[in-house]
């Protein structure tokens, strides 16, 4: 069940995401099991912000005045799509990486945060729901950093995207293992990096 449930899965596209969203306690299931993911030195390096229901509109009003703000010569109605990016899903929830102090390098509390984004997006399939794992210009805006009240050394890790999705997934292309595996061995050649960049 699980193996071809993990093999066929992929990300809904958003624009086919409506209500109905995960329930209230879909909502907790979601977030215990984005909090169960490997941790190395166990700092969770890692917080969520749940956007639901008028709050996504609310934090629309961030997200203009964040545009707005660093691009002074945004046609209104540009603002006002800004505005409407956490309305495409019913539910939308923020994994932000906070880097903790201590003895786990920066870069491994940085792959936790990713992996509580991909355990959320397949929690959320698993539950029936289409999801998409998004980070767009809203990440990597300090002003709407800023208005969101993240610290300095909180990133966002990506916007996870949740609802109904109304179209089945087409499948895209994936990488030929033959380009990406290779069996080390002592007198193996060079490895094969995979080709391309
Ligand atoms: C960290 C991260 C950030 C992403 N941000 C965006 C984005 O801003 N815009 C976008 O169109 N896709 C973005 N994507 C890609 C979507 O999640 C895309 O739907 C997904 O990679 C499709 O893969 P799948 O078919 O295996 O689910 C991002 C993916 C990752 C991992």
């Amino acid at each position: 069940m699980i193996i071809p449930f993990l093999k066929t899965r992929r990300s809904s596209k958003i624009t086919s995401l409506t209500s109905p969203g995960p329930n209230a306690e879909q909502l907790q299931d979601l977030l215990t099991i984005g909090a169960r993911v490997p941790d190395h030195g166990k700092y969770h390096p890692w917080y969520f912000i749940v956007f639901e229901g008028n709050a996504r509109r609310e934090a629309g009003d961030l997200l203009r005045q964040a545009y707005a703000a660093e691009n002074p010569d945004a046609a209104p109605a540009k603002l006002d799509l800004e505005a409407e990016n956490f309305l495409r899903a019913p539910l939308v929830i923020a994994v932000v990486s906070r880097i903790r102090e201590g003895k786990t390098p920066e870069w491994e509390q940085i792959l936790s945060a990713g992996a509580t984004c991909y355990n959320i997006c397949l929690a959320a399939n698993a539950m029936g729901f289409g999801s998409n794992w998004l980070t767009q210009w809203y990440s990597y805006s300090p002003t709407f950093r800023q208005l969101m009240g993240l610290e300095t050394q909180d990133r966002f890790a990506g916007f996870i995207y949740i609802g109904t999705a109304t179209t089945p997934n087409e499948d895209r292309e994936r990488p030929d293992l033959s380009r990406i595996v290779t069996r080390w061995t002592k007198k193996s050649p060079a490895l094969n990096t995979g080709g391309g960049k």
